[in-house]
């Protein structure tokens, strides 16, 4: 099996289970010419964060890490009309992308992107009385993810649903001796799902377009 491989069987599944967008296919295009880099979760996954919003009956999402809005935009389409989806971005020029991407998709009403480091821009969350979210999907700088992991369940309620991206990195999570810092912060984060009794939560290792990686998700079972 090689990336060949998977990449095929992800157009496979994506023909069949992911109906040509020609919004999402414009929006990665305008990113692309912007520059901005091709980091988004890949058609397949945007569905699975899509789905798992529906699932969760999400009327307020959080997102750590917009670049272009890509997955903002397939979480975005979970919601109600009344819904809410406030997406966390540190680069003005991402979250000016992001924000002419998500007003073509026609989602502007429910969206606010907030440039900002994500450190700082979290606790402006809490204080503003935003909280609490429904979803909360943490893909920004991995060397961060145990402090968003912290501030996701601050900003949860009983029956909140915490996802994140890239804990698995092409296998290099078990290198416990890594001096990568995403390394070292994507181990920490899983030490902290597994030493906090508010959550129940595993993860599991994904192939495809994007490569050998994963995601992880924690439903939150009780308050402080
Ligand atoms: N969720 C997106 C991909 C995000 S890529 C998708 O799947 O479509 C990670 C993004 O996090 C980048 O745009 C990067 O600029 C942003 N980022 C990096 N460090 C950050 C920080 N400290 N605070 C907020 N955003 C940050
Ligand atoms: C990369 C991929 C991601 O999903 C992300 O959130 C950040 C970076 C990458 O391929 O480098
Ligand atoms: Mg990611």
């Amino acid at each position: 099996m090689n990336h060949k491989q998977w990449t095929e069987v992800d157009h496979y599944i994506t023909d069949l289970l992911v109906p040509p967008d020609p919004v999402l296919d414009a929006m990665l295009q305008a990113s692309d010419a912007a520059g901005l880099p091709p980091h988004n979760v890949s058609p397949n996954q945007g569905k699975l964060l899509m789905l798992l919003a529906l699932i969760q009956r999400a009327h307020t999402i959080l997102e750590i890490g917009t670049l272009g809005g890509y997955s903002t935009i397939w979480l975005a389409r979970a919601l109600p009309a009344d819904g809410r989806l406030i997406t966390l971005e540190s680069n003005p020029k991402h979250a000016e992308v992001a924000r002419d991407n998500i007003a073509r998709a026609g989602l502007a009403h429910l969206v606010e992107v907030r440039v900002g480091r994500a450190i700082d821009t979290l606790p402006q969350l809490a204080t503003e009385g935003q909280h609490p979210f429904d979803l909360i999907f943490i893909d920004a700088d991995k060397p961060s993810n145990p402090e968003y992991f912290v501030w996701a369940l601050k900003l949860s309620r009983q029956g909140s649903l915490i996802i994140a991206d890239n804990v698995v990195r092409n296998g290099v999570v078990i290198e416990a001796n890594s001096d990568d810092p995403s390394v070292k912060g994507v181990r920490r984060f899983h030490e902290l799902l597994a030493a906090e009794p508010r959550v129940s939560a595993t993860a599991i290792q994904t192939v495809g377009s994007k490569g050998y990686d994963g995601f992880a998700i924690a439903f939150v079972t009780s308050e402080d």
